[in-house]
């Protein structure tokens, strides 16, 4: 795995207890019973979908395909890359990441593969394949078509992070990284986490960094100080984008603009803006989402006072 501070094992998975509680009953009834379903991990991005999903395919000890949903856009692709799924002699851990990114055609091929276990192939053959558990994730369920989510049993789904929770996975980072870290170190880092674990070890990895070109062995208050300064990070983690939304709203009538006018002003994609940076800033009470339309909550009037004319 390329990721250096993903968990391995379950056990050293932070948070989420429901996810971890049901993910645990589903591997002692695989190794005990041979019991098998398949799984749709969803919820805000940066929070251990992914990673979850490789910690169950290595404890089940399963061969690992892992697929994104851009990989299956179209039908060609789809057929060429789940056909080499018959050639695999062993039970095969289906792992495909933001799998609302696939076509509808291409969950069409994908569906016999997740519904009775069989390659249906482009010319007309059913190809047997090896017992597979799937393994789909996206920050949205509603993006997965019914005939998809209603073949996956078990749904996880994933949360935001508590500041404690992000503590924690602070400083298992640093170790990890052979480095020590004060606790206020991270606790400050936690802070600026919004929520999410992926955040808080972006901070970590580049406090890491700094850390080796300073000759320091112990992340603390300054090294950290250092590092967001660096980074040009906001009060509570948000990047210059996210502010650059909320100043947006701040400047609308009635503090008000669609989605498709902010991602327009921001010369970014509705879908990316929706994705990977707005939750954070509904969940922050920074904005609220309402149908189409995105406005500063009185919250993310104060937070924009309190920048003040900062950069
Ligand atoms: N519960 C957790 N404990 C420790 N690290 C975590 C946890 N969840 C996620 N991470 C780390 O956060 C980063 C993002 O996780 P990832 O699984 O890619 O998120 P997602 O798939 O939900 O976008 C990875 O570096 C991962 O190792
Ligand atoms: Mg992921």
């Amino acid at each position: 795995m390329a990721d250096p501070l993903a968990p391995c094992w379950l056990e050293d998975f932070i948070g989420q207890k429901n996810v971890v509680d049901i993910v645990r009953w589903e591997i002692e009834a695989a190794r005990k019973a041979g019991r098998r379903g398949h799984f749709i991990a969803h919820g805000p991005t940066g929070t251990g979908k992914t990673t979850i999903g490789h910690i169950i395919c290595m404890d089940l000890n399963l061969v690992l395909v892992s697929l994104t949903g851009a990989q299956l856009e179209n039908t060609r692709d789809t057929y060429a890359i789940l056909h080499r799924l018959t050639r695999i002699q062993e039970p095969i851990f289906l792992q495909l990441d933001e799998a609302d990114g696939m076509t509808r055609a291409a969950s069409q091929v994908l569906h016999p593969v997740l519904a009775e276990n069989v390659f249906d192939s482009e010319d007309g053959r059913r190809l047997p394949l090896q017992p597979i558990t799937a393994f789909l994730t996206t920050n949205y369920l509603s993006q997965l078509s019914e005939p998809i989510i209603s073949r996956c049993r078990i749904q996880l789904q994933f949360d935001l992070y508590s500041e404690e929770e992000l503590t924690q996975i602070a400083i298992n980072s640093a170790h990890r990284l052979t480095l020590s870290i004060t606790q206020q170190a991270a606790e400050f880092i936690a802070e600026y986490g919004l929520g999410e674990p992926r955040r808080v070890n972006h901070l970590i990895e580049t406090a890491a960094t700094y850390c080796k070109v300073t000759d320091q062995t112990c992340i603390n208050v300054t090294v950290v100080d250092a590092v967001l300064e660096k980074l040009k990070l906001y009060p509570r983690g948000l990047t210059k984008l996210e502010v650059d939304i909320l100043r947006f709203l701040a400047m609308q009538p009635k503090f008000r603009a669609g989605l498709q006018t902010i991602a327009g002003a921001m010369f970014s994609s509705p879908k990316d803006i929706h994705q990977r940076h707005e939750p954070s800033l509904a969940r922050n009470g920074l904005i609220s989402i309402q149908g189409t339309g995105r406005v500063l909550t009185e919250k993310g009037i104060a937070y924009i006072e309190s920048l003040g004319n900062a950069l």
